[in-house]
């Protein structure tokens, strides 16, 4: 991302991500890294497609950057099946108590999930963020698992030299 673009996404976020309750998302483990950085990969990935399709980005960006904003303790008492479902609608309640999002900033959290959750995306803004969304998932969960076999897979051969002899 070019500097000035790196300089526009910094301010449009800058107040979100220095907010303390936002900040505690640095230690909530999300498809194998912290779900804080999952949000800022969203919220980039959103904020350099909206631009450039001349969407409404800062508001875009914004809402992606919050569209998993929510704990594992708001969420414990759902399994985990559940939690896939329902924690949009958990994200838009701690973005409302917090931040000022209008009609389209909650759509475009309440619906990334979609399909699973039932909200549909109603705006171009909240189609992209729940395909950027995916596409980080994606990535994220290849990278953590590929790290996780090759741990497996380095145990084993550390078993088979050392241990077995
Ligand atoms: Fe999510
Ligand atoms: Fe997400």
């Amino acid at each position: 991302m070019s500097l000035t673009k790196t300089s526009e996404f910094n301010e449009i976020i800058n107040d979100i991500i220095n907010k303390q309750e936002f900040e505690a998302l640095k230690d909530e483990l999300h498809h194998g890294v912290s779900r804080y950085h999952h949000c800022l990969r969203v919220a980039k990935g959103t904020y350099l497609l909206t631009k450039k399709f001349n969407l409404d980005y800062e508001r875009a960006t914004r809402a992606a950057l919050l569209h998993d904003f929510f704990t594992n303790e708001d969420t414990k008492e759902y399994k985990a099946v559940t939690t896939l479902k329902i924690h949009p609608d958990v994200a838009v309640i701690n973005a409302k108590k917090y931040f000022d999002i209008d009609k389209m900033q909650e759509n475009v959290i309440a619906s990334h999930m979609f399909p699973i959750c039932k909200v549909k995306p109603k705006y171009k803004e909240a189609w992209i963020t729940s395909c950027v969304d995916k596409a980080v998932a994606a990535y994220e969960m290849y990278r953590f698992k590929a790290s996780l076999v090759m741990g497996v897979w380095l145990i084993f051969i550390f078993n088979l030299i050392f241990i077995q002899k």
